[in-house]
């Protein structure tokens, strides 16, 4: 019986370790961080995601004073960060990357699946299987 509220503790805390490189055991609250640049930008009303790039999300540190370029389309060869593969005529591509700052200068899961509902932040999402099955 222990083991198994062992077992639902560490998963609790491995899916608010993906929100935020703060969230530690024991914390109560989903802490998923916010694009300061979310109303002042219209890339984050694109409806469609990109393709599936990977199957979990990226570290990074981000400086509270830059502004990042969040892949959408998931074709960029810099992920999770734009390289402006998007612009490439003959792939077609529709999304656009996502303009973003952070609060406070740290550590940031960013969505690497593309497929997150809190652009650019991991929310999670990438645990469904259809996503988890999608990358080898
Ligand atoms: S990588 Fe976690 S939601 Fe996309």
């Amino acid at each position: 019986m222990s083991l198994i509220l062992r077992r639902n503790l560490g998963a609790s805390w491995l899916l608010k370790a993906c929100y935020s490189s703060s969230a530690k055991p024991g914390d109560s609250a989903k802490t998923i961080p916010k694009n300061l640049l979310e109303d002042k930008q219209t890339a984050v009303l694109q409806k469609e995601n990109g393709a599936i790039f990977d199957k979990r999300p990226f570290k990074i540190h981000l400086d509270k004073d830059k502004t990042y370029s969040w892949c959408l389309c998931g074709k960029s060869k810099s992920q999770p960060l734009c390289d402006g593969m998007h612009k490439n005529e003959f792939l077609k591509i529709k999304q656009r990357p996502i303009r973003f700052k952070v609060e406070k200068s740290g550590d940031y899961w960013l969505c690497n699946c593309k497929q997150t509902t809190h652009r650019p932040f991991c929310d999670g999402t990438h645990k469904q299987p259809h996503i988890q099955s999608a990358v080898k």
